[in-house]
C-alpha cells in the first residue's frame, strides 16, 4: 500500500531512485492531503495513508472494519489494554483452567474425530482422511518431536509412535494399516461398512458427535506429545457440558441463526445452523465469559474496543472448523481458507495456554497490544545493492482527524475534498465478506451491517456489480479534486468480474492511464492454492474528459517487466489477460495540461475544479 500511494502522488517520470528514496523516507510525505478509501475492509490503505502523513478518511459497510481501523488509527494505550487484558486472564484461568487439565505439561491442541452416520446402511464409522496426526520431517519452522509420526488405529483409537516420518505402514491392534488409509477422500466418506458414498450434507457431518481421539501437552522443557486422552481430560469435557447447563460466571453466548439466504451455503449445508454450534462447551464458556466480562468493565472505550478485536481474533482460532498442518504442528484456523469448509480432523485449540500456540487468548491479546506499536519493521529494496534492506522505521503520531462510517459507499456523502482516491473493491462474487464475518457480529450484536454489500449484487442481472460500483465510488469521485489519479487494485479469473468493472469505467467515465501487477497474498500459505489469484492488477484512472485515447502497450508490457522471474500461476494468467482485454479499449493518456502532477511534500500543488 505505501509503494501504491506513493506511486499515485510521484509524477510520471519519476525515477527508481527517486521512488525508494520516498519509500525509505521518515518524512510525512503525503502531510497535507485527504486520502479517502470507500472500501477501507481491515484499513491497509487508511493506515499507511496515515502513517505517510495524510487525512484520511472511508467507509465498510462491516462493523468490524470500522472497528479494526479506529483502533488501528487511534488505539487506546498499549498499558491500558495490557492491564485489562491480564485481568481478564486471570478471571478466565481462575474459573475455566479446570477444563483443560494440565497432566505431565499443558493441554494445548485437543483431536476430534467426527463419527457419522451411513444415510444408506445406518452404521457409524469415523470420518478421516488419514491416519496421520503429527509428523515431523523436518521442515523449516515446524515443531520438533520425539517421533517421526503419531498415528492412530482406527479400530481402537490408540495411538502409534513411528520413528520414520517416511513410514507408509503400521501395524495395528488387528490389522496393518496404510497410513494413508482415509474414510473420506475427494469430497466424499466411502462408508466401511456398505461402500457408500456421502458428501458432508449428506452426512451432516457438522451435527455428528465428535470422539476426542488425542491430546498435545507442552510438558516444561520436553518436547510436544500427543497422548491419547486421559479420564481426567474426557471427565473436563463432560464437566464443560455441564457447566453450560449452570454456568458458575455470566456467560454472553452468541445467539442467531446463520442466514438461510446465504451465497455459500456452508456451513448450514451441512448441519451447522446456529453460530453457537460452530463452537465447543469449552469454546462457549471461555469465549462466552470473556465477553460478559468485558461489558462489564468499567474501561475506556478505546480499550473495549481493543479487547473485543483480542477476541475476535480468538474466535477465528477457537471453534470447530479449524484444522491442523500436520507436518507443522500449527492450528490451521477457520478462514485460512476463506469459506467455512469443515475439516476431517478437527483440532480444539486450549485458549487458556499460557505459552503456547498460534491463536491463544495471550496471543490475540498480545498481538492486538503490537498493533500499537510507535514503530514499524519495513523490507526496502537497495538500489545500489539490487537487494532488499530491512530496517526498523519510526512511525509518525496516530492521527488526530479521522473520518471513518461503518455504512454503505454509496450512500455516505463526503463532507470534504478527496485528494487521493485508493482501494480495492470486493472481488464480485470471491470472498464473501459480509457472511465470513457473521460469527463477530453474533459474538457482538450491537455490530450491525451497516447497508447492502457489494457483492450481494453479483446474486442479480449481469451488469447490476458494475453499476452499483459505480454507485458507491459516485461520492468520493465528486469531492475527489482530480489532483491525483484514482487508483485501485482487483483481480479475478473469472471473466464475468472484469466485465463488471469495465461497465463501471464506462458508467464513471473513466479511463485507464496505467496498469500493471503487483504480488498480493501468494506468501500468505493457505492462500497460495491452485485456482486462487496471488497477484493483484494496479489501475490507474483518470476522467476520461482529461484524457485522450492512447495505443495500448503490447500485452507484455504490462506484465513482464513488472514480473520478472517471480512465479505467475494459472489462475493469474488468466486474471492477466482478461484485464488486459478489459483495459485495451479503455486506454487514455492524460493531456499535457493536466499532468502536472505536484510531487509529494512540494507547495506546487494545483487543484483541478
Ligand atoms: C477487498 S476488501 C478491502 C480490503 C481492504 N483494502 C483492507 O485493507 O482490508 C472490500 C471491502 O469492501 C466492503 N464492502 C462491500 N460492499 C460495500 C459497500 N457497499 N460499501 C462499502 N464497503 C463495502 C467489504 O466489507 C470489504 O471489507
Ligand atoms: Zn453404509
Amino acid at each position: 500500500m505505501r509503494s501504491i500511494l506513493l506511486a499515485s502522488v510521484m509524477g510520471a517520470d519519476s525515477t527508481e531512485r527517486e521512488f525508494w528514496d520516498n519509500y525509505r523516507s521518515e518524512t510525512p510525505l503525503l502531510e497535507g492531503l485527504r486520502v479517502h478509501d470507500p472500501f477501507m475492509g481491515g484499513g491497509a490503505t487508511l493506515i499507511e495513508a496515515s502513517r505517510l502523513g495524510a487525512m484520511v478518511s472511508g467507509t465498510d459497510v462491516d462493523p468490524t472494519a470500522e472497528m479494526m481501523v479506529s483502533h488501528s488509527l487511534g488505539p487506546a494505550q498499549d498499558s491500558e489494554i495490557a492491564t485489562v487484558g491480564d485481568a481478564m486472564m486471570s478471571y478466565l484461568r481462575e474459573h475455566f483452567s479446570v477444563l483443560y487439565p494440565a497432566d505431565d505439561g499443558e493441554p494445548l491442541h485437543s483431536f476430534w474425530l467426527a463419527i457419522v452416520e451411513c444415510p444408506n446402511c445406518h452404521v457409524s464409522n469415523p470420518l478421516y482422511r488419514s491416519l496421520v496426526l503429527a509428523r515431523d520431517c523436518g521442515k523449516d519452522g515446524a515443531v520438533v518431536r520425539d517421533y517421526g509420526v503419531v498415528a492412530f488405529d482406527p479400530d481402537t483409537f490408540e495411538l502409534r509412535y513411528l520413528s520414520s516420518p517416511t513410514r507408509k505402514r503400521f501395524q495395528g491392534v488387528e490389522r496393518r494399516w496404510p497410513l494413508d488409509h482415509a474414510t473420506f477422500d475427494a469430497n466424499k466418506y466411502s462408508c466401511p461398512d456398505c461402500g457408500k458414498r456421502s458428501s458432508h450434507r449428506e452426512l451432516q457431518t457438522g451435527a455428528a458427535p465428535l470422539r476426542l481421539i488425542a491430546v498435545e501437552r507442552t510438558p516444561d522443557s520436553e518436547r510436544r506429545r500427543l497422548v491419547t486422552p486421559g479420564e481426567r481430560d474426557l471427565a473436563a469435557i463432560e464437566l464443560a457440558a455441564e457447566l453450560l447447563e449452570n454456568p458458575p460466571v455470566p456467560l454472553k453466548l452468541p445467539d442467531i441463526e446463520f442466514d438461510t439466504e446465504r451465497q455459500d451455503p456452508r456451513p448450514r449445508s451441512y448441519g451447522i445452523t446456529a453460530v453457537r454450534d460452530l463452537f465447543t462447551p469449552r469454546q462457549l464458556l471461555v469465549l462466552g465469559a470473556a465477553h460478559a466480562w468485558i461489558e462489564s468493565q468499567d474501561i475506556s472505550d478505546a480499550a473495549e474496543r481493543a479487547i473485543r478485536l483480542a477476541l475476535s481474533n480468538s474466535i477465528v482460532t477457537n471453534n470447530r472448523l479449524c484444522s491442523y498442518a500436520t507436518d507443522y504442528g500449527r492450528l490451521s484456523p477457520l478462514f485460512s481458507i476463506r469459506g467455512y469448509s469443515i475439516p476431517a480432523l478437527q483440532v480444539e485449540l486450549n485458549p487458556l495456554h499460557s505459552n503456547g500456540g498460534r491463536g491463544t487468548l495471550q496471543q490475540c491479546l498480545s498481538r492486538i497490544i503490537r498493533s500499537t506499536a510507535t514503530t514499524a519493521k519495513r523490507s526496502i529494496w537497495n538500489v545500489d545493492k539490487r537487494e532488499v534492506e530491512k530496517r526498523p522505521f519510526k512511525l509518525p503520531p496516530k492521527a488526530s482527524r479521522v473520518d471513518i462510517h461503518c455504512s454503505s459507499a454509496a450512500d455516505t456523502p463526503i463532507q470534504h475534498t478527496v485528494d487521493l482516491l485508493v482501494f480495492d473493491p470486493p472481488y464480485y462474487d470471491y470472498i464473501l465478506y459480509d457472511e465470513l464475518a457473521e460469527p463477530f457480529r453474533a459474538w457482538n450484536p450491537t455490530l450491525k451491517i451497516g447497508g447492502e454489500t457489494l457483492q450481494s449484487a453479483s446474486l442479480s442481472e449481469p451488469g447490476e456489480f458494475g453499476a452499483r460500483l459505480a454507485d458507491c465510488l459516485r461520492p468520493a469521485l465528486s469531492a475527489h479534486n482530480g489532483r491525483y489519479p484514482i487508483v485501485f487494485t482487483y483481480h479475478s479469473s473469472n471473466p464475468t468480474a472484469w466485465e463488471e468493472i469495465a461497465l463501471a469505467l464506462d458508467d464513471l467515465e473513466l479511463r485507464i492511464t496505467a496498469m500493471w501487477p503487483i504480488r498480493s497474498d501468494g506468501h500468505m500459505g493457505p492462500h497460495s492454492r491452485p485456482g486462487n489469484c496471488e497477484w493483484d492488477v494496479v489501475i490507474v484512472c483518470r476522467p476520461s474528459l482529461e484524457t485522450c485515447p492512447a495505443s495500448v502497450p503490447g500485452a507484455d508490457q504490462f506484465w513482464q517487466s513488472h514480473v520478472g522471474e517471480l512465479r505467475v500461476g494459472d489462475a493469474d494468467h488468466t486474471s492477466f489477460s482478461l484485464a488486459y482485454q478489459m483495459a485495451a479499449p479503455r486506454f487514455g493518456r492524460l493531456i499535457d495540461e493536466y499532468s502536472h502532477a505536484p510531487q509529494p511534500g512540494g507547495t506546487n500543488g494545483r487543484v483541478w475544479p
